[in-house]
């Protein structure tokens, strides 16, 4: 038996502790917003949170996540996650969309740990995460965007307080 935090609900599940983490999300969980592309870690469709960083969840074993709280996009709802999703729907960003869910995870971890990021530091953040529709540009403002309404957010709640 594992045991899993997965989106802050624990889970025990009798599974072979080499299962890659991805394989636990779609077949055995039914959480198929997380997505299948190379499995081999050099896409970034699969990206979850393991404690709050970006990770390719095609390869990690379930073994290696059993102490760490797992956050896929079903249970994203985060200030920085829901300044992507509007960002993302106002700058039209999906094309085919395959990508997107990994590469909104990795977005969304960025602006939780850089509020203001560059474009240089989008780039880094972003490079693992790719897209055959060539995306690119769109996400890099989106990130922007987002990143902007999360500080005028902060802002107006700070000059309330
Ligand atoms: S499917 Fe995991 S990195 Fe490509
Ligand atoms: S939107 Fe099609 S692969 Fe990225």
């Amino acid at each position: 038996m594992i045991s899993l935090t997965i989106n802050g609900k624990k889970q025990e599940l009798d599974i072979d502790p080499d299962t890659p983490l991805l394989w636990v999300l779609r077949d055995e969980l039914h959480m198929t917003g997380t997505k299948l592309g190379c499995g081999m870690a050099l896409c970034g469709a699969c990206t979850v949170h393991m404690d709050g960083t970006p990770v390719r969840s095609c390869s990690i074993p379930v073994s290696a996540v059993a102490n760490a709280n797992i956050q896929t996009i079903e249970g994203m709802n985060s200030v920085a996650f829901q300044a992507v999703q509007k960002a993302w729907r106002d700058l039209d960003v999906v094309q085919c969309g395959y990508c997107q869910s990994g590469q909104i995870m990795s977005a969304t971890a960025l602006l939780q740990t850089n509020k203001k990021p560059t474009d240089e530091q989008i780039d880094a953040a972003m490079s693992g995460n790719l897209c055959r529709c060539a995306t690119y540009h769109r996400i890099r403002n989106a990130i922007h965007q987002a990143a902007d309404a999360i500080g005028k957010t902060a802002s107006t709640v700070g000059g309330k307080a």
